[in-house]
């Protein structure tokens, strides 16, 4: 079999490394509106390297059958590969076991697993659950659902103006009602690298389980889900270099053993009948029905991806751009960054003068150039800074300091447009 290689770990995070890279992304290869593409929008949804589409279309054209179901040659083929990559994350995120990693549809999936089968289980009425107020939708929602449910009482620890949580007001917040910590170990919205090993030993210390959303975090920097001691960690496939409609669940063994069925279907279970049912081992517990097996096969390749460059490689050279890119945009009058975080991964929001994101996002794509703009599936953020939206430019490992000069060139043609 034939599948284009990873790229080689290398110490040279230049821009020629950085070029080589994006080499590997076939869609980045064209014009947007007579313009070269640069794509500024990977905090959304990254793009795929060419190793993943092979990987994906090896796996459709010649292995291709339901998993852990068959006898036959295709379907065991295809529960190998599957089960590879489970193990692929398992190593990625240094889990102690293939049996902890469940795989979900993504991020928003795996935290509606948490919240609807470790609050069936654990949280009553009057129970505490914490979050903060730089979380996306996707750590609010299933919370405020489980909430609606049991009459538990939502606790968010408070943010400063830079972007940062309150350490002291979170630690003053912990007590014996909490049953849950739900926390972002990085921002979407604003960029924010929270110190999460700072915020789970606090807790641990309670015995209070914590939940971190990594979904920004995964594809920017090394995670160790043991160092962190983290209990859940969540993660998408499609924010680092894989497919879309797949992400994990990383759950602690030891709590996702005692968390209760989440969906009822095929593969979740040994035996079947109208009077008992006898439910699988993990992690096929918390996996009913088919999965995504392709894009569980496309995020195994983008590990090897990721891990072919090093995530210490990626960490070194995202921070220099993003550092790059800080120096730039507010170098344009006007320009205002939103969230200015000591610590923080490649994410740029801004807003500019009186320029509504929506027409910066509009001109700078006639100009080749992504970003979103809008509130980034974070209200709250947006209502704390007092902001209808913002344009956000997001890095990824493609990214080369030519990209952030274009955007600079835009955001210049933006002001003589919008005056
Ligand atoms: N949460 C994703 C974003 O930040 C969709 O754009």
């Amino acid at each position: 079999m034939t599948l284009s290689p990873n790229p080689q770990p290398s110490v040279n995070q230049g821009e020629a490394w950085a070029e080589a890279i994006r080499g590997e992304f076939p869609i980045l290869d064209q014009q947007v509106h007579g313009k070269p593409l640069v794509f500024l929008d990977s905090a959304a949804s990254s793009q795929r390297p060419r190793s993943v589409i092979d990987a994906v279309t090896w796996y459709e054209e010649h292995d291709h059958a339901n998993v852990h179901r068959g006898v036959h040659t295709l379907s065991q083929r295809a529960t190998d590969a599957f089960e590879g990559a489970r193990e692929k994350v398992r190593n990625f995120i240094n889990a102690e076991s293939a049996s902890e990693i469940v795989f979900v549809s993504g991020t928003t999936g795996g935290i509606n697993l948490v919240a609807s089968s470790f609050g069936q289980k654990f949280i009553a009425q009057g129970d505490e659950i914490i979050i903060s107020h730089m979380e996306h939708h996707a750590n609010i929602v299933p919370w405020q659902l489980l909430r609606e449910r049991t009459g538990a009482v939502l606790r968010v620890i408070p943010m400063n103006q830079a972007g940062e949580l309150d350490y002291q007001a979170y630690l003053d917040m912990l007590g014996p009602r909490t049953r849950i910590v739900a926390l972002s170990h990085v921002s979407n919205a604003l960029g924010t690298i929270n110190p999460v090993k700072q915020y789970v030993a606090a807790a641990k210390n309670m015995g209070i389980p914590v939940l971190l959303d990594g979904a920004q975090a995964v594809p920017h920097m090394p995670v160790d889900v043991r160092e962190l001691e983290c209990d859940f960690y969540v993660f998408s496939s499609h924010k680092m270099y894989g497919p879309t409609g797949v992400g994990v669940l990383y759950g602690r063994q030891q709590l996702l053993d005692q968390l209760p069925p989440y969906q009822g279907g095929g593969d979740m279970i040994l035996a079947v009948s109208f009077d008992k049912n006898v439910y699988n081992e993990l992690p096929y517990r918390l996996e009913a029905g088919t999965p995504n097996i392709s894009g569980v096969v496309g995020l195994g390749a983008a590990i090897d991806f990721l891990q072919g460059i090093g995530m210490p490689a990626i960490e070194k050279r995202e921070q220099d751009l993003l550092a790059y890119a800080t120096t730039a945009l507010l170098d344009i009058p006007e320009l205002r960054i939103i969230g200015t975080a000591a610590h923080k991964a490649g994410v740029l929001s801004f807003v500019m003068g009186r320029a509504h994101p929506h027409d910066i996002g509009t001109i700078l794509d006639n100009q080749g150039v992504a970003v979103r703009t809008g509130h980034h599936c974070a209200m709250p953020v947006m209502d704390f800074f007092k902001l209808p939206a913002t344009a956000r430019a997001s890095l990824g490992v493609y990214n080369t300091r030519a990209d952030i000069d274009r955007l600079v060139e835009g955001l210049q043609h933006v002001r003589e447009v919008l005056g």
